[in-house]
């Protein structure tokens, strides 16, 4: 297995997560960005990030939605909004404002300049991050969708950031290696940073994901939560 980072090919599909993104530049994921299923993600992601079973499942199994293919899906399919993809993305832009596929450096500033003054983020840091791109969405998208399902995955998001490339028992992790995981999707091993020791499941997720949702002051736009089910 070569597990080096090599930036994706021109028929390689990539999409909206950075945390697959950078499993198919490392060649955990098929590089290409296809026939992605239970059981290869499953394995890419424990062997890129000890990330076990239960805090996965849940989002392949939406996933499966994203595509009319029963069987697979590409990382290009997970864009379809109101599966998974939302609205208030850390790095990406809203659907109704055009792109939101690709990294955007003017969303993810928000979260890049969070924390002032440390070298680290953390989940307070998080909740805030969320709270401010959610108002900032809120004045630019007059279409936004923000109901509690949005909420909930925009706070695992948070915290399979911190969990993977920090301390998945505190939820502290080095900006250095959060910014480089974001903007170039690669793990930055020659900065130091390595797989942790400890496994990400949902007794470490768990408590993150409510720290950072306390910290985030959450509160509705209003709707009812749907998940799309099919393209
Ligand atoms: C978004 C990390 C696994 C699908 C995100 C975001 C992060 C993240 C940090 C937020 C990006 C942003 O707000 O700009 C991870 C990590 C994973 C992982 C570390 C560990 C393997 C998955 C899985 C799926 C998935 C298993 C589904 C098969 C998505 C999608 C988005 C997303 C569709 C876009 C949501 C949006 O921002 O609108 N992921 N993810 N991710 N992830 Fe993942
Ligand atoms: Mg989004």
């Amino acid at each position: 297995n070569n597990h080096q980072w090599m930036a994706p090919g021109p028929n390689d599909l990539r999409g909206p997560c950075p945390g697959l993104n950078t499993l198919a530049n490392h060649g955990f994921l098929p590089r290409d960005g296809r026939n992605l299923n239970m059981s290869v993600i499953l394995d890419a992601g424990f062997n890129g990030y000890h990330m076990q079973p239960d805090g996965l499942a849940l989002a392949v199994k939406a996933a499966t939605f994203s595509t009319d293919d029963p069987f697979t899906f590409t990382l290009d399919d997970i864009k379809l909004h109101g599966t998974i993809e939302h609205d208030a993305s850390l790095s990406r832009n809203d659907f109704a404002l055009g792109d939101n596929v690709h990294f955007n450096e003017t969303i993810f500033k928000t979260l890049a300049d969070s924390n002032p003054g440390v070298d680290y983020y953390n989940t307070t840091s998080a909740g805030q991050v969320q709270q401010k791109r959610l108002a900032d969405a809120e004045i630019a998208n007059p279409n936004i969708t923000n109901t509690a399902k949005e909420f909930f995955i925009r706070s695992g998001e948070s915290a399979f950031y911190l969990s993977v490339m920090g301390n998945p028992l505190t939820g502290v992790a080095p900006k250095k290696f959060v910014q480089i995981f974001f903007r170039e999707e690669r793990l930055p091993i020659a900065e130091g940073w390595r797989r942790s020791d400890t496994p990400i499941n949902g007794s470490t997720l768990g408590p993150l994901i409510d720290a950072i949702a306390e910290q985030s002051h959450w509160t509705t736009s209003g709707g009812c939560p749907w998940i799309r089910v099919g393209p």
